[in-house]
């Protein structure tokens, strides 16, 4: 028995989600836009280019390509401002349990993230091994909730999608699960993740035994 299992990077892997939020609130501020954890939700699992999209909406805001440019090129910076001492403390709890459980049970394991950072952020959480394929934001061109992400990932391990679990903490991602016919597993709020088949707070609370059924499943 043999499954894919495909993990979202950002807020499911890392705690980086929090990174990404500090660094739009700070172009929002600047910007003059109210920009709440509430809306900090729409920009999970999206896309830097359609992030800044949103976050401009919001404000009711029109901006010429230059000023978007600097402004695509300041949250980067700051984002990464904030990795500059990354390493595997970052990795969130439970995480590493259920990777070498992976591993050991010859599973197959994907990364499926929207972010051009992935590669240098698995290497400094030093995680970067546990990986048969990674496809990142530099793979897709169709932000979630496409499946082109998850689907590209299940590719190349070649597996079809039904035989694929994706863990996301983004509503974008569950629905790019979802419309991809894999199986969905939120991590985070039940509330906000309520498209997801399961849904857990984070991986403390996903037993081995739930993994073990969906390997056999
Ligand atoms: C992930 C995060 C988003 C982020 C996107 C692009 O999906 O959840 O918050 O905007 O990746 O990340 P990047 O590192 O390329 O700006
Ligand atoms: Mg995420």
């Amino acid at each position: 028995n043999q499954k894919c299992f495909i993990f979202d990077l950002d807020g499911v892997i890392v705690d980086t989600a929090k990174y990404h939020y500090l660094a739009w609130q700070k172009i929002a501020h600047q910007l003059g836009i109210e920009f709440t954890p509430e809306h900090n939700e729409e920009l999970k699992g999206v896309s830097r280019v359609r992030s800044l999209d949103l976050i401009l909406a919001l404000g009711n805001m029109e901006a010429s390509q230059e000023d978007k440019n600097k402004w695509l090129v300041q949250k980067n910076e700051d984002y990464l401002s904030y990795l500059v001492n990354m390493d595997e403390s970052e990795i969130l709890p439970g995480v590493l349990p259920v990777l070498t459980y992976l591993k050991e049970n010859k599973q197959k394991i994907v990364l499926g993230s929207a972010s051009k950072n992935a590669k240098p952020i698995l290497e400094k959480a030093k995680i970067i091994d546990y990986f048969d394929a990674i496809v990142d934001g530099n793979d897709v061109s169709n932000a979630k909730p496409d499946p082109e992400v998850f689907i590209q990932g299940a590719k190349k391990v070649n597996f079809p999608n039904e035989r694929c679990i994706v863990f996301e903490d983004s509503v974008a991602g569950i629905q790019a699960a979802n419309i991809a016919g894999m199986i969905s597993v939120g991590i985070g709020e039940e509330t906000i993740l309520h498209e997801a088949q399961f849904v857990f707070p984070d991986f403390t609370h996903i037993d081995l035994n739930f993994i073990q059924n969906l390997i056999h499943k």
